[in-house]
């Protein structure tokens, strides 16, 4: 698929904005605090109704605004589909095919993007939530009944720490309550973990290969889902809701003692492993760089397989971070069949084929103009 008009109207530093682009690689240049990273958040928030880097909708708004309103027409194998989100500062509002979405759950995944930016090195480095959000993010994108989960999943947990913390400052004593929120907790928590598993079975069936390629036949990637509960994906979903439960049993006077849900897959992570060592400990800068990029190639295959197209990929100040030879190999991997956005404040040094016949547009104090 690809995005061949994006409008925004008050986005961050974007008054308005109309723009057309190529089913190919487009190239956005400008120098700092232009709005190169602007456009591509507004493509990502476009398809995701969430921002790669602000939990605050109401950052995304043009200082001084009400609303902010991105628009694009996105074209899929079976014809053209006009997206368009609104954001204010009481909410989001959705449209897909010119319907109002009641649901985001049901509105993402419309329209598929991956988004490969500087902070995606956090994936391997950062702190597990960075990891969490990614797997939520992008199961999510291809699967709107785990969304939708994950909502559920929130709330319940939001309900069950309040009524935890009500237990711990003994402002109930009533055990009845926490049961039945338990109970609810558990079998989302493993439904939610169940679908994970798969994921990220697929996305280590993908990625392996792919690193394999980038690192010359040198690095094996093996990706290990590492839950917080002794649960295993031999389970099937009553297994593990009894392995939960007992769990429940275990830590309940300690929840009760801290005024917090303690487990569940709020509390678990990932594993990248190359050559059976864990990447985040005793991975050099090198591998850490490699391992990021198999993942976020993987996706795009992932994507791929899932919904029968390729998704849309935006490359946000990495091309340059990226020795030659990755960058040949992301650029091979692309080429022709993804339509991809690069931004970057010079062209010097990045001389693939590519990118001398790509589109390229120039930015400038929110101002967006193609040049070629
Ligand atoms: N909500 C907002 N309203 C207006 N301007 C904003 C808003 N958020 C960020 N900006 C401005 O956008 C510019 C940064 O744009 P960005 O796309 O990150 O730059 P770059 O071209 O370096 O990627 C900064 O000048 C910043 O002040
Ligand atoms: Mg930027």
């Amino acid at each position: 698929m690809h995005i061949e008009q994006l409008q925004l109207k008050n986005y961050r530093n974007y008054d308005a904005l109309e723009v057309s682009f190529e089913n190919k690689v487009n190239v956005i240049l400008g120098q700092n605090a232009q709005g190169k990273t602007n456009v591509m958040e507004s493509i990502y928030v476009l398809a995701m109704a969430k921002s790669h880097r602000t939990s605050n909708d109401k950052d995304l708004i043009r200082w001084d605004e009400e609303y902010a309103k991105i628009e694009g027409r996105v074209q899929k194998q079976h014809g053209s589909l006009p997206m368009q989100l609104i954001i204010s500062k009481k909410g989001k509002k959705a449209k897909c095919n010119h319907i109002e979405q009641q649901k985001l759950s049901q509105y993402v995944g419309n329209m598929n993007v991956v988004m490969f930016a500087p902070e995606d090195l956090h994936l391997v480095k950062g702190s597990p939530q960075v990891r969490r959000r990614f797997i939520d993010m992008e199961i999510g994108q291809v699967s709107p009944v785990y969304l939708h989960a994950i909502n559920q999943y929130q709330k319940i947990l939001q309900q069950r720490n309040h009524y935890l913390k009500l237990l711990q400052t003994k402002k109930q004593t009533d055990h009845t309550m926490l049961d039945i929120l338990t109970e609810q907790f558990i079998e989302m928590a493993a439904k939610i973990v169940l679908k994970r598993f798969d994921f990220i079975h697929l996305l280590e069936k993908w990625a392996m290969p792919i690193h394999e390629g980038i690192s010359r036949g040198l690095e094996t990637l093996k990706i290990v889902y590492k839950p917080s509960v002794e649960v295993s994906e031999e389970q099937d979903l009553s297994k593990m809701i009894s392995v939960y439960n007992e769990k429940y049993l275990k830590t309940k006077n300690r929840e009760i003692d801290r005024g917090v849900t303690m487990f569940g897959p709020h509390r678990d992570d990932l594993l990248f492993q190359v050559n059976g060592r864990d990447v985040q400990t005793f991975g050099s800068q090198g591998q850490q760089r490699t391992t990021a990029l198999s993942v976020k190639l993987a996706e795009i295959e992932l994507i791929h397989s899932e919904i029968g197209e390729y998704p849309i990929l935006l490359l946000d100040d990495v091309l340059s971070e990226l020795d030659d030879y990755r960058q040949s190999h992301l650029l091979n991997t692309i080429q022709g069949k993804v339509q991809t956005f690069v931004t970057t404040t010079s062209v010097d040094g990045i001389d693939h084929q590519t990118l001398k016949e790509a589109a390229a547009f120039q930015v400038e104090a929110g101002m967006l103009k193609k040049i070629q």
